[in-house]
């Protein structure tokens, strides 16, 4: 797996087929997951037969940066779909064209055409009309962003073949606000981002080559996304530094030419941190002043910048409560600065106290931003919009809609999702989040009695307000893939096209960006489809089903399996598992009252054990484990049979994947297979980490004897052991049998041996070990003095301790082995990590 998280150095061919969209002959295209969705790979013949007919030239009307990056971009996908090279015009040739051009330049060539009434800003029209006695097809926008949105949705039709005799298309984006927030900081590393360094700063400063910058534009202009804030909501005070801005400016700069807007995340304090103030009151003048002058100073130089992201009072970060403010003084402070310049303020809501008092049973972390920002309704500026987390803990694998979604009404807001994986398996994991998203934006908040989905909420739609919409956390790297893997790139797809309509259906987005991604052959777009579409259930299941909340760590990387990480502490990010039973009463009846913050409609839904379905069951409520559900199941037994199905269906995804070998190129191919049998293998480190411990807590045993039974596996501690040393692992549930052995100093190799003593056959062989990423130990099986297998624990997994993060398995498969058989596991040590493993599991060979 090292060598996907290598940073690409493409070679020059291959960089310049990038750039023009030729490819020299002979030379296989690069397929390394960096042209995501826009690969523009040849059509088969019968496709491009079809589209023979297309006109040659394409015509642009106007020279607006955006506008001659639609020419290009149109010329670069015909090329590489097609075949062809099309002629570049600024003028109408006597002969048929495709024009590009807003709608007034399209008018003003084709006096007969009629632009289309548009509701909102960036539309665009695909038709087909005589200009000149010509027969043309006509790409026209609303706006010159417009014009670049109908190119990749007309580039778009074509490689996924579509028919485009009778083009008439009009499309516009849902909501003004379609932008994605990248958590980078100045020394170049990501907070939760899985894709490597970040593609803008490095050591301090924004980065000498902004290639991969523009490339990451043109990505985001592919969806329709405007804007992007492109450092962390945990912000450096240096972001705002006059020496900053030029460097600044030079990412917009790079933005410009795909109508992508920069923005910058901001510390609260900064008046103060950097700006020689001895205050950072809101409401004090001075203060104000200096926003004025810093705001006014960043548009001299960057005069399209879209604007600030604020996390204040939230998880140690300064805000408005140090001078007994409100977020509204806070976040109009700032809006007043910005408003002369057409500037927006997002201020998040993601503000709660991470000290909370865990003993008391009333405190809930969940209503903070209701309680906080509700009462505020109607105080933040016109150019205020705030920010508001899905739901209302923080990116768990289910929550319900925040509540807070639906108690604004004379305010803007959008929603915050989280494309990057931070607590769905960090990319490692395959998990296609639109059907969750879609769940959330579908969903009825029913305020005010009538019918008030989210996705009508946040745009704006419900309360007529001037502006809203659309946040996805992306925190793409320069990882070659982008995100570390390029299948979780489905997400970021996803995010964008529910940004621009969230009416699409995430099976019909699926289908798209498999399409797009790996090419039309239907036995890859069967299976990648149906993977995909069940991968978030699928994770739920082996994660934190019913509601429970997603189980991992949270003290730690947020990756493997830590249940009681979330009790005890002031986080509040509680399930409250006891001996008797699980899960937060949130009711309003004997609960904390959180229910009580949504409309009477949905309070039904929830406030009561008989109402609330199944998969927030734990959300909303306290049950014993004995109680049923509506499945008839009991939650105990529940949560057993979940965690097993899902592991299941993770080693059904790597059968699946191997059948499309052949048909999905080689690079891309293994990429994806290694992580998936990774996934399986640490599926199953969740399933038994989870089932313990609730076996433990609840002392019920599992109905079908599974937990706590593995009767193909030999524990390391149980093996002869010459130099390794077994050891107690903490959590006791992150290892089988809560042991483990390493190899520790100052000993230089260790073993451990055992007998085979089943009947002879065909085995798979496993061996769970441990791969901390603060050294690359190595490791080989032996069968008698026959070396089977060896290799080096050189991933890069998010922790240097043993356990649930590091714990990842090694498959042998088809080894024949016989009764008395010995096998032995030789490890060598390397830095600190001492070549830890925690069992071997036997298995027949499937058939
Ligand atoms: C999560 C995440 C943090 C992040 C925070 C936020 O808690 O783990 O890294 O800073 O969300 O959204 O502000």
């Amino acid at each position: 797996m090292l060598a996907m998280r290598a940073k690409i150095l493409l070679p020059i061919t291959i960089l310049s087929g990038l750039i023009t969209g030729i490819w020299p002959a002979g030379i296989a295209r690069a397929e390394s997951g960096y042209d995501a969705w826009l690969r523009y790979a040849p059509l088969t013949a019968a496709a491009k037969a079809k589209y023979k007919s297309l006109p040659a030239s394409v015509v642009v009307l106007g020279d607006a940066p955006v506008l001659r990056t639609s020419q290009d971009e149109l010329i670069r996908g015909l090329r590489g779909m097609l075949g062809r090279t099309f002629r570049a015009e600024t003028k109408l040739p006597q002969e048929s064209a495709i024009i590009l051009g807003d709608f007034k330049a399209v008018r003003e060539v084709a006096a007969q055409w009629r632009a289309p009434v548009l509701a909102s800003g960036d539309g665009f029209w695909l038709t087909r009309a005589h200009v000149h006695g010509f027969d043309c097809i006509i790409i026209a926008g609303a706006t010159d962003r417009g014009v670049l949105y109908g190119v990749f949705h007309f580039l778009r039709k074509l490689a996924l073949e579509e028919d485009l005799s009778n083009l008439n298309e009009k499309h516009e984006p849902y909501a003004p606000v379609r932008w994605v927030n990248q958590w980078d900081n100045l020394d170049g590393r990501i907070e939760r981002g899985y894709g490597g360094r970040s593609i803008f700063f490095d050591n301090g400063t924004v980065r000498a080559d902004l290639s991969r910058v523009a490339d990451y534009a043109r990505l985001l202009a592919s969806l329709g996304i405007n804007g992007c804030v492109v450092n962390n909501v945990n912000a450096n005070p240096r972001m705002l530094a006059s020496d900053f801005l030029p460097q600044l400016a030079r990412i917009a700069d790079a933005f410009r030419p795909w109508g992508v807007q920069l923005a910058i995340s901001v510390d609260f304090s900064s008046p103060k941190a950097m700006g020689g103030l001895e205050t950072f009151d809101p409401l004090d003048l001075r203060v104000a002043e200096w926003w004025k002058e810093k705001v006014d100073e960043i548009y001299r130089q960057i005069p399209d910048f879209g604007g600030f992201l604020v996390k204040a009072d939230s998880e140690g970060r300064l805000g408005p409560s140090s001078y007994g403010r409100t977020p509204s003084d806070a976040a109009n402070a700032l809006a007043r600065a910005l408003e002369p310049h057409g500037g927006i303020v997002f201020y998040r809501a993601f503000v709660y106290d991470h000290h909370l008092d865990w003993r008391n049973p009333k405190n809930d972390r969940a209503r903070a931003a209701y309680d906080i920002f509700h009462p505020l309704d109607g105080k933040f500026d016109d150019n205020v919009v705030i920010q508001i987390k899905n739901g209302p803990i923080d990116f768990q694998v289910r929550e319900p809609v925040s509540p807070l979604i639906g108690g604004l009404e004379k305010t803007n807001e959008a929603i915050e999702l989280q494309i990057t994986q931070e607590y769905m398996g960090q990319q490692r994991h395959l998990c296609y989040l639109a059907p969750m998203w879609k769940a959330v934006l579908d969903f009825d908040m029913h305020v005010s009695g009538r019918a008030t989905p989210v996705k009508d909420l946040v745009a704006g739609r419900v309360f007529h307000r001037p502006t809203g919409g659309f946040a996805g956390v992306a925190n793409v790297g320069l990882d070659a893939t982008w995100l570390g893997n390029p299948v979780a790139m489905a997400n970021l797809y996803a995010f964008g096209r529910l940004a621009w309509d969230p009416n699409l259906s995430s099976s019909a987005i699926i289908d798209e960006w498999t399409r797009l991604t790996f090419g039309n052959d239907p036995l890859v777009v069967k299976t990648v489809d149906a993977m995909q579409l069940s991968s978030w259930h699928t994770y739920e299941s082996y994660t934190g089903p019913l509601g429970i909340g997603t189980l991992t760590d949270i003290l730690g990387s947020h990756y493997g399996p830590g249940v009681a990480s979330s009790e005890n502490n002031g986080w509040g990010q509680w399930h409250r598992a006891d001996h008797d039973g699980v899960g937060m009463d949130r009711s309003v009846a004997t609960g904390t009252g959180y229910v009580g913050q949504y409309s009477p409609a949905v309070q039904k839904l929830y406030e009561t054990t008989a109402a609330t379905p199944d998969n927030l069951l734990l959300f909303f409520h306290h049950v014993k484990y004995a109680y049923v559900l509506h499945s008839g199941k009991t939650v105990i037994q529940h949560i057993y049979d979940s965690h097993y199905e899902g592991t299941q269906r993770v080693k059904e995804y790597v059968r699946q994947w191997e059948l499309l070998r052949g048909h999905v190129d080689e690079d891309r191919y293994a990429m994806v297979l290694a992580r998936l049998k990774y996934q399986a293998g640490h599926a199953i480190v969740w399933r038994d980490a989870v089932c313990n411990w609730f076996l433990r807590a609840s002392g019920i045993p599992d109905a079908l004897g599974r937990v706590g039974h593995y009767p193909n596996r030999i524990e390391a501690e149980s093996m002869q052991l010459q130099g390794y040393a077994p050891f107690d692992v903490q959590p006791a549930e992150a290892a089988s049998g809560g042991k483990a052995v390493e190899c520790a100093p100052p000993t230089q190799q260790c073993s451990a041996e055992f007998r085979f003593t089943r009947p002879a056959g065909w085995y798979e062989l496993e061996v769970q070990y441990f791969d901390q990423n603060d050294g690359k130990s190595k490791f080989r099986v032996l069968l008698g003095d026959q070396l089977v297998d060896e290799w080096v624990a050189d991933d890069d997994l998010p922790s240097a301790k043993v356990g649930s993060d590091t714990s990842t398995r090694r498959c042998i498969s088809g080894l024949a082995l016989r009764p008395g058989d010995e096998i032995r596991i030789e490890g060598t040590p390397d830095g600190n990590e001492h070549a830890a493993f925690d069992y071997v599991e036997i298995s027949p060979s499937p058939e």
